[in-house]
């Protein structure tokens, strides 16, 4: 980094514009393979706290690479430099008070664990979508399993990229066994047990 460029410390800190908000800030990390569920329980998540008055925002795998991540791809580079970006804009929205929801296949620990490290103890949730890749490839609901199984698309995760289940999440979520309601319950009991939210 540039030697002539200095941190400003601001007047107004995370814990003041938390406190405005009445609950705390932090980031619920959901990773899991294509077609495990991320994007669905994490809008439904979002959609349940922002009626409780929870001020949210959720960053998706697909959306942010039309945009902030629209020079990347799928190479383990790629991947790695798509967390680091995403890691750090769900940094800042920490530091703006948000509920932070993130739905990324983050294959790797050593990204996710990246993430965890650019925060404070307890902000970070690191939620798994514990679906087995046969599910998925079953529900395949964008039928690009089907596309990488054919060779149409290469380095595609569970088939010729690999996937790092975490080691020890926040909280692991079933999603073929359970509902998208009680998966959502479960991570809302999560949020109230830990004082997240009220
Ligand atoms: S990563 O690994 O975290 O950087 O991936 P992410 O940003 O979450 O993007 C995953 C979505 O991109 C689509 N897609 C692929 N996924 C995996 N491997 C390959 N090669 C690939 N190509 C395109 C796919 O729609 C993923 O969305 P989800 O919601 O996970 O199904």
């Amino acid at each position: 980094m540039d030697k002539n460029i200095v941190w400003h410390n601001y007047a107004v800190e995370k814990t003041h514009r938390g406190e405005l908000k009445g609950h705390k800030p932090v980031i619920l990390w959901f990773t899991g393979f294509s077609g495990s569920g991320k994007s669905t329980v994490a809008n439904a998540l979002e959609s349940a706290l922002h009626q409780n008055g929870v001020h949210t925002y959720l960053l998706d795998g697909d959306n942010v690479r039309h945009g902030l991540c629209k020079d990347l791809g799928f190479s383990d580079a790629d991947r790695i430099e798509n967390i680091r970006r995403v890691g750090q804009l769900s940094k800042l929205m920490v530091d703006a008070g948000l509920v932070v929801l993130t739905a990324f296949i983050s294959p790797f620990q050593a990204e996710r664990d990246m993430v965890r490290e650019l925060v404070e103890d307890g902000e970070f949730i690191e939620v798994f979508l514990d679906t087995p890749l046969e599910i998925c490839e079953q529900r395949d609901p964008k039928g690009l399993y089907k596309k990488a199984r054919a060779g149409e698309i290469k380095n595609f995760t569970g088939i010729d990229s690999d996937y790092q289940p975490p080691v020890a999440p926040e909280v692991k979520l079933n999603t073929g066994e359970n509902s998208l309601e009680e998966s959502v319950q479960q991570l809302i009991d999560y949020l109230k047990d830990k004082n997240i939210i009220k």
